[in-house]
């Protein structure tokens, strides 16, 4: 079946890919001199801003994005200017124009005053487990899907604090069961829930509102490892109740690497003690009266010399993704996870892991053939040229596909022949 009967089959034709242009909004793209209006294939021209090779499908936007073309060639410009005149520190009011649109993108009611711009989610989940003052028999309760960078965090503050850690393994049958899982889990030696907003492992969604709620009303803290979802759905802090939250915008944002934010509720702010520090996290020191203030808001999580062409990239990539819309980009990424579940529905010998409930699942999609080694799956999808990522968290063995705006029908049609081949062959 062609790609346009195969879409045309599961009744979606008109879904985000072919409806989603005519709801976008502020102008034109950004490097490209091009407004786009009704019927025009906005994605098209969006997959032109990156530099794909021909015949190469990139399907693992959760491990890294692209940089698009335009935000490249502004921080090359940019450094080769500033090289002309090396001057020390960053552009405070370029900077601070960043973390009103940063604090925008996690939802209504967050002010820049609670962002701070660092250089990932790792570096992100550090500040937190680092700076809350957690003590031994301390519990703080996680998932059994969470990356290394929340696992490692987490075990040290076992190695150097003696906390307890208490895990739910994600229900992916009932999402809202997850809530129940980590009610069970609280005692009065609970400290803090801390696990991700969007699953590395399934791109489940967890129920960050209701569990927000549960922590709150038990003065609980609650942090999550947002970096698998800003730039890909809209967020809402405030309303869900989050005290902590960071992600790396090298990824579904398109930054350039090294790029993230840590977002620490003002109410909060006082509870989390920098614990890396130097020039701009203070509001003024004197060594001789051993006297050092903190900086009044999140920027006393930053610290020393910055690469401010990094994040002045990380700003037009923002743009970028502001400018095609939140919604719409979800609405495109989820029209093709979607056709990407159905499709892979009608193979047999591939099971999806990824949630029933659409309210749970997302953009990522994780499946494995259980008749096949990993390593073998793995190895055929490099010989197609499709780049892919292994799920080894949670003891899934299994492969995740990460839609994102550059990917096309052409991409999914391309994946789906490959996994029939592996499954038949
Ligand atoms: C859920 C989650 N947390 C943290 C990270 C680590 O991101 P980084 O290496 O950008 O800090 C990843 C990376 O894939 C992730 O998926």
């Amino acid at each position: 079946m062609n790609r346009k009967r195969f879409v045309a089959s599961l009744g979606l034709i008109t879904g985000g890919v072919l409806s989603g242009y005519s709801n976008l909004r502020n102008g034109p793209v950004p490097g490209t001199g091009f407004t786009p209006g009704n019927g025009v294939d906005v994605w098209k021209t969006v997959r032109e801003e990156f530099s794909f090779p021909e015949g190469f499908v990139y399907l693992n936007t959760g491990g890294i994005g692209s940089v698009p073309r335009h935000v490249r060639s502004l921080v090359s410009d940019e450094w080769f200017r500033l090289e002309s005149n090396p001057t020390p520190g960053h552009d405070l009011v370029k900077w601070n124009a960043l973390k009103k649109d940063a604090a925008a993108l996690l939802g209504q009611g967050v002010e820049a005053s609670e962002i701070s711009l660092i250089s990932s989610a790792t570096e992100g989940i550090n500040i937190i487990l680092n700076g809350l003052p957690l003590q031994k028999g301390d519990e703080v309760i996680t998932s059994t899907h969470e990356h290394a960078a929340l696992n490692i965090g987490l075990l040290n503050q076992v190695k150097r604090k003696g906390i307890v850690l208490r895990t739910f393994e994600p229900d992916r049958n009932s999402g809202l069961n997850n809530v129940n899982l980590v009610e069970n889990l609280i005692n009065k030696r609970t400290r803090l829930i801390f696990f991700s907003h969007r699953m590395t492992t399934t791109g489940q969604l967890m129920p960050v509102r209701e569990i927000g709620n549960l922590a709150r009303s038990k003065g609980i803290w609650f942090a999550l490892d947002g970096a698998q979802a800003p730039g890909s759905m809209p967020i809402g802090l405030k309303d869900w109740k989050v005290d902590f939250y960071t992600f790396s915008s090298h990824k579904w944002v398109l930054a350039p690497r090294r790029t993230g934010v840590l977002y620490v509720t003002r109410e909060k702010l006082d509870d989390l003690t920098p614990v890396t520090v130097g020039a701009y996290s203070d509001n003024g020191f004197n060594l001789a009266e051993g006297k050092l203030d903190y900086n009044a808001t999140s920027q006393r999580f930053e610290y020393g010399t910055q690469n401010e062409l990094l994040f002045l990239g990380f700003h037009a990539s923002l743009r970028y993704i502001n400018t095609l819309g939140i919604s719409e980009i979800r609405e495109h990424n989820e029209h093709l996870s979607e056709l990407f579940r159905t499709g892979t529905g009608e193979i047999s010998g591939c099971e999806l892991l990824s949630p029933e409930e659409r309210e749970y699942r997302s953009s990522m999609i994780t499946f494995r053939i259980p008749s096949k080694t990993l390593s073998g799956v793995m190895d055929a999808f490099s010989k197609e040229n499709i780049h892919v990522r292994p799920v080894g968290e949670g003891g899934l063995n299994a492969v995740r596909v990460s839609f994102h705006l550059y990917n096309n029908t052409d991409d999914l049609d391309r994946i789906l022949a490959c996994i029939k081949n592996i499954s038949n062959s």
